[in-house]
């Protein structure tokens, strides 16, 4: 039996040791590459002859001076021009079909990689949704996704272009003379050091970043959706502040990045210089004591000079590997967190609940240390209305969320018909509960795509009586097209009450069995929440439901009424015996009877107004 997980992963905070070696970063990127394993490597053995044949243009120079100045092989000679463009066409050709290969090969990875990572975002815990910003799942399950891939082949590609055009060109410096080729490969070696001493200096700084970069994406998200209340409580300074701050905080970290890490390509210019320097030095010794030809002291030169050429700019594309493979690496810390849901299959299926649920004892805190429930024991029988009501904070929420197994008892246990919910197959669970909260979410997109999240595949006829039955034909006659009317992002073009009918209607056309009603009525006024309680009565019948009321006068029908106070059940019986027993129910009632009269006046005022707003 696994559960939901206490500590979850958190986003923002990059991990001290990642597995960052170009050993085991290539070793994980090798999963997502196997399935395009053969087309991968067709790209890569393209690399050989595009890269080799760099070499070609350099090693006919030493034949074409030798014998042009010697003026043996004039023929020859007068052919290499020739050969040269043809080379090159044929470069050109395999340099584009390289191209489009791994063009390929890396945007299937990239596809592979966000497909795999939203799988494991929909499967993540509550916990984890309640400890990561928004702004930090974008990053974390975008934009490093296209940095893992997009860098990686790239610079596969780009090394072992590098690596095989070096080898042949070394092959030329090799054959033209061994003398002048010790130095300049001796230059070589020297270069791998300022790159091992810029690597740890990114590494350090790319984590340091990568947490402001997570609150610009979170900055932009709240701005979007929280666009009403900035503009209503002056907040465009404030934010703004915020942005800038966290803007100027990048700019010097990437410039901190230009300094300490740019200085990496003008010394492999200096130290490549000093090889060309010694080679022309020494070159001149060889030539003039005739030990090698002044045609392959050419040749070398130009070879030399080639493969200088790339290893100069190495510095540029070294640090893109390195952040591909940072990259890589938070993504693989996220592939491996392991999530409850996905293991929460079972053969235990719920198809119906006969008798009822059941809390034992529940005991439960969103974090160590912090208990919310202190023991939470109740019974709902089948076909039966619980009530639960208390001060606000007291747990009531809290208690309905263990029944979707959205989080579970620490101890204790929640069954229905004697069965732990840990025991169940958590599909079929959750489709026997049906939940309207205080604050539903809906989707971007029309009434009707909304209605369908309740049951895909409804037919139109039930569709229409789930909207009859929420008390929304008034208001879908009067859209513009039915419906098919879009709604906004989180349903931002209706109405509160709309919004929550809509959510009603949804569960209504879920049709389960179980019924959980968060404070549904809350966001309404009085006239409007008489409607929807029409609505919810019809949603309520036959069914088994857990009703938390904000207001008393909804739930003085229920079977079972349970006060919880603090976390646990302060009183519990009928209406009629809680307000004989004059305890905490009682005071409650009464305190809120008095509101209402109060009140009355204001709350017929606001009555609402249907359609949608512009
Ligand atoms: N996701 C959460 N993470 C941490 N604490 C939470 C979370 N949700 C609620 N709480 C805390 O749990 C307590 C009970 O909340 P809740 O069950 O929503 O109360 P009620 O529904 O009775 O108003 C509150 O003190 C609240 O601060
Ligand atoms: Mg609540």
């Amino acid at each position: 039996m696994s559960s939901p997980s206490k500590t979850p992963l958190i986003l923002s905070e990059v991990s001290d040791n990642p597995v960052t070696s170009f050993r085991r970063g290539y070793a994980q990127f090798w999963r997502f590459l196997k399935p395009y394993a053969l087309w991968a490597l067709l790209g890569i053995l393209l690399t050989i002859p595009i890269g080799a044949l760099d070499a070609v243009m350099t090693a006919f120079l030493k034949p074409f001076m030798d014998k042009v100045m010697v003026g043996q092989d004039q023929q020859f000679a007068s052919m290499v021009p020739f050969y040269i463009i043809a080379f090159t066409v044929v470069q050109g050709l395999l340099l584009y079909f390289a191209a489009l290969i791994n063009g390929w090969v890396g945007g299937k990875i990239a596809v592979d990689i966000k497909q795999a990572l939203y799988k494991k975002l929909l499967s993540m815990d509550t916990a984890f949704f309640d400890a990561n910003s928004s702004g930090s799942v974008l990053f974390r399950f975008s934009s490093d996704a296209d940095t893992a891939s997009g860098g990686l082949i790239t610079n596969i590609k780009l090394f072992l272009t590098k690596f095989f055009s070096s080898l042949s060109l070394v092959c030329v410096l090799l054959y033209n003379s061994w003398q002048l080729s010790i130095l300049a490969i001796g230059v070589l070696l020297v270069l791998v050091l300022p790159m091992s001493i810029v690597r740890k200096r990114i590494k350090k700084i790319i984590s340091q970043s990568m947490k402001k970069s997570t609150k610009v994406a979170t900055l932009y998200n709240e701005t979007a959706e929280g666009s009403r209340v900035i503009k209503s409580f002056n907040l465009r300074e404030r934010m703004y502040r915020r942005f800038s701050a966290t803007m100027d905080f990048l700019f010097r970290m990437n410039i901190k990045m230009v300094r300490d890490t740019n200085w990496l390509a003008p010394s492999m210019h200096l130290i490549t210089a000093l090889g060309v320097a010694g080679v022309l030095y020494f070159g001149m010794h060889l030539i003039l004591t005739g030990v090698i030809t002044s045609g392959a002291f050419v040749a070398f030169l130009a070879a030399l000079i080639m493969l200088y050429t790339p290893i100069k700019s190495i510095g540029n594309n070294y640090i893109n590997v390195q952040q591909a493979l940072l990259a890589l690496d938070r993504i693989y810390q996220i592939l491996n967190t392991s999530s409850f849901e996905e293991r929460a299959q079972s053969d235990k299926q719920l198809k119906a609940i006969k008798y009822g649920i059941a809390f034992d004892s529940v005991r439960f805190g969103y974090s160590a240390g912090r208990e919310i429930l202190k023991g939470v024991s109740f019974e709902v029988k089948v076909g039966t209305k619980v009530a639960l009501v208390g001060n606000s904070g007291g747990g009531k929420t809290t208690v309905c969320s263990l029944i979707p197994r959205l989080y579970d008892p620490d101890s204790g246990s929640v069954t229905i018909d004697g069965q732990d919910l840990r025991a169940l197959d958590l599909k079929s669970l959750r489709s026997q509960v049906a939940v309207v909260f205080q604050d539903n979410f809906l989707f971007e997109g029309t009434v009707r795509e909304n209605l369908l999240c309740g049951r895909e595949g409804a037919s139109e006829d039930e569709l229409l009586r789930a909207v009859h039955d929420a008390c929304l034909d008034e208001f879908v006659k009067r859209l513009p097209e039915g419906l098919d009317t879009q709604i906004g992002e989180r349903g931002l073009r209706l109405s509160g009450g709309q919004r929550q009918r809509l959510a009603i209607a949804r569960a209504i056309l879920k049709d389960a069995p179980l019924v959980i009603l968060d404070e549904a009525t809350s966001a309404l006024d009085n006239r409007s929440e008489k409607v929807v309680q029409k609505a919810l009565d019809t949603l309520m019948r036959g069914r088994t439901t857990i009703v938390i009321a904000h207001r008393l006068s909804t739930i003085m029908d229920a079977d079972e009424i349970l006060v919880i106070n603090d976390g646990a059940v302060a009183e519990r019986g009928t209406h009629a015996a809680l307000m004989q027993k004059d305890g905490a129910y009682a005071a409650l009632y009464r305190s809120q009877f008095a509101r209402v009269r109060s009140g009355a006046s204001e709350e017929t005022a606001d009555a609402e107004s249907e359609g949608v707003k512009s």
